[in-house]
């Protein structure tokens, strides 16, 4: 029998028993005593996963993954996190880089109390890089600042880290990581799924729909997006184009059309 526990230096928490690895803090009734200095949901110890024999301990065999981390979404970042470690042939290879907004040290030990074993490092982003440069949107989420941080990765991270996989912070994976990462890039330096079933009618404003000219955008067309909540970035190349759009123009992607 497996029993979990999970201490940090301000909280203490006893055995959870079998109940789900990952528990808010609101449905624990027992045994849980939670200082009130934090709002942060609280997460048990997950097990060290160990390489398979197969694995190889080179920086050749590194997999890099880099996600955000911010408080409001630290639930579904622990969940993506363990859905890679558990879904993983070689799971000491994955290096995280996650990419944090604010100095937040309590995000830093929920995250380390969660995965001791987890080789990671927290970057701040600074959210000025995008002040003034995000239009109101029909999603508020996508309003955020940190949401966007995906685009300055080639700045925010290492230069010895040449590829990068990033993951947003709602998603599980339910296969090896490995296999996204063997994708081959064909020269490109960013990489992402392709998703052809928009429905753009509430992307768009009423005003957008209104305008004849506007609204026949997408006549005969595939309304086709690339789905950056998933995507893998050439670094080293990314960092040739510093300033990668965030305001989809095409000129300004000509930067960053790697010279092959
Ligand atoms: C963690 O990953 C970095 C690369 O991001 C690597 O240089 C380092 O050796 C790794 N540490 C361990 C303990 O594997
Ligand atoms: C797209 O969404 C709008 C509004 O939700 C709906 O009226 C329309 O039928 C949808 N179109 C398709 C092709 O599903």
């Amino acid at each position: 029998m497996v029993s979990w526990s999970f201490t940090t230096s301000r909280v203490v928490v006893v055995l959870l028993g079998l109940l789900s690895l990952f528990q808010p803090v609101t449905s624990i009734r027992l045994g849980l005593v939670r200082l009130p200095s934090s709002d942060l949901p609280l997460f048990r110890e997950a097990p060290a996963f160990r390489n398979g024999e197969e694995c190889g301990s080179t920086d050749a065999d590194r997999i890099n993954v880099a996600m955000t981390l911010d408080a409001n979404y630290l639930r579904g970042t622990m969940a993506a996190v363990l859905s890679m470690l558990q879904h993983s042939t070689c799971p000491e290879n994955l290096a995280f880089y996650f990419l944090s907004a604010h100095d937040a040290p309590e995000l830093f030990s929920s995250i380390k109390s969660t995965f001791p074993y987890l080789n990671m490092t927290i970057y701040h982003f600074n959210s000025d890089r995008v002040r003034g440069k995000i239009s109101k949107s029909i999603r508020q989420a996508l309003d955020q600042p940190l949401n966007y941080a995906r685009i300055y990765l080639a700045d925010t991270i290492p230069e010895n880290v040449k590829r990068v996989i990033y993951l947003d912070s709602d998603l599980v994976v339910v296969d090896d990581i490995a296999k996204l990462w063997g994708v081959d890039m064909e020269g490109k330096i960013v990489a992402a799924p392709e998703y052809c079933h928009a429905n753009f009618t509430l992307y768009f404003t009423k005003d957008f729909w209104s305008d004849p000219t506007l609204a026949k955008t997408f006549d005969g067309r595939k309304p086709c997006y690339f789905n950056t909540d998933n995507s893998i970035t050439h670094v080293e190349r990314a960092s040739l184009c510093r300033s990668f759009p965030t305001s989809a123009r095409p000129e300004q992607h000509i930067p960053c059309t790697p010279a092959e």
